[in-house]
């Protein structure tokens, strides 16, 4: 039976930092707050010229090198966003030409936080059905275009990057086992595009309304039932018990998000990798980019089962088991 399997990752983050110490320059801040409430250090910071797409080859072209196969071997292009550089041509599109995949269908789609997750389970549908062999799934988002920098509450989490992976046809039986997609269509986090909202407006300090404003405490509420839930969803499905799980990769928001689920998940913090307290939340770039890491540090195996879980806008979430 064909299976759909992660075969290559790459993540990419851009140069330029904003500490601890620059968010107290710009808002009422300190770095013993941002620390005690978030866990986040630094976050890293697009260029005045460096949008979703550069940053979404860059990272693309790290996970073809790693699965070993050639651009045009790809049969599709997915790309998860919130910060699109247009609204057409899709993304998906400008990574498609750039990486030269000339023989790929390309579409972008929107998940927030969630978009990783939601990447692999479409690739693995495309996959399963045997319509296509190798689909490149890149999430990048330049948040930091997004972010209203004069509100203290949603500036201090967010930073910018891009990951990717190929999925690719498995006939060996390992690769993506379960997945599990959700959605609760409530607008706990915002970014207008064409709506004019005055109420949605007005909540923006600097009201900008291209920026994202979050209910913080409420999203922090329904993220840790999410993660931890879904997670243990996955896990039945699959026919195994946490004590099978080797790594546990989270969507990286809030360090006190991912100890209060790992703690609802019943495990212990050694079995989860985080990358948060370099960059903060990159959107759906967060778990492939910690995935990249973690496989380059030799931290997962052959074999080994790994659970991959998000939360993010919409709201939405979504978790999978893999064995690697
Ligand atoms: N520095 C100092 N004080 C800050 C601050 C900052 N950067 N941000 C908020 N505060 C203040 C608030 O103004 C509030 O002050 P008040 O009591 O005088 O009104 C106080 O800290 C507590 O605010 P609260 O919102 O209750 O804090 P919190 O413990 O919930 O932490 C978040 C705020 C945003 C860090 C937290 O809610 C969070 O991480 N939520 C989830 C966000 C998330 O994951 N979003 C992405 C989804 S993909």
């Amino acid at each position: 039976m064909i299976n759909a399997k992660i075969i290559g990752v790459g993540g990419y983050v851009p140069e330029k930092i904003y500490d601890n110490a620059y968010m107290e320059s710009i808002v009422d801040t300190s770095d013993e707050w941002i620390i005690r409430r978030t866990g986040i250090k630094e976050r890293h910071i697009s260029a005045d010229n460096e949008y979703t797409t550069d940053m979404a080859v860059k990272a693309s072209e790290k996970a073809i090198k790693n699965a070993g196969i050639s651009p045009e071997e790809i049969d599709l292009v997915i790309l998860g966003t919130v910060t699109p550089d247009y609204f057409t041509p899709a993304c998906a599109c400008v990574v498609q030409k750039a990486i030269g995949a000339e023989n790929a269908a390309a579409f972008d789609y929107n998940a927030a936080c969630s978009g990783f997750v939601t990447g692999i389970t479409i690739a693995k549908q495309f996959i399963v059905s045997g319509t296509y062999k190798n689909v490149l799934v890149v999430c990048a988002d330049t948040l930091s275009k997004a972010t209203d920098y004069e509100d203290r509450a949603t500036c201090v989490l967010f930073g910018d990057a891009a990951g990717a992976a190929i999925v690719s046809a498995s006939e060996d039986g390992s690769g993506i086992i379960e997945t599990e997609l959700g959605s609760d269509g409530d607008l706990a986090i915002t970014a207008l595009a064409y709506r004019n909202n005055d109420e949605e407006i007005e909540k923006r300090v600097s009201h900008k309304k291209e920026t994202i404003w979050m209910a913080g405490q409420a999203v922090m509420k329904f993220a840790v039932k999410a993660m931890a839930d879904a997670s243990r969803r996955v896990i039945d499905k699959a026919g195994l018990t946490w004590d099978d799980i080797a790594l546990v990769i989270p969507h990286q928001a809030n360090y006190r998000i991912v100890d209060s689920a790992i703690k609802r998940m019943g495990i212990t913090n050694d079995k989860v990798y985080l990358t948060l307290e370099k960059y903060g939340n990159t959107s759906a770039s967060c778990i492939p980019v910690a995935l990249s890491e973690a496989v380059e540090k030799g931290m997962i195996k052959k074999g080994d089962k790994i659970v991959l879980v998000g939360f993010g806008g919409g709201l939405t979430w979504g978790a999978a088991v893999l064995e690697w």
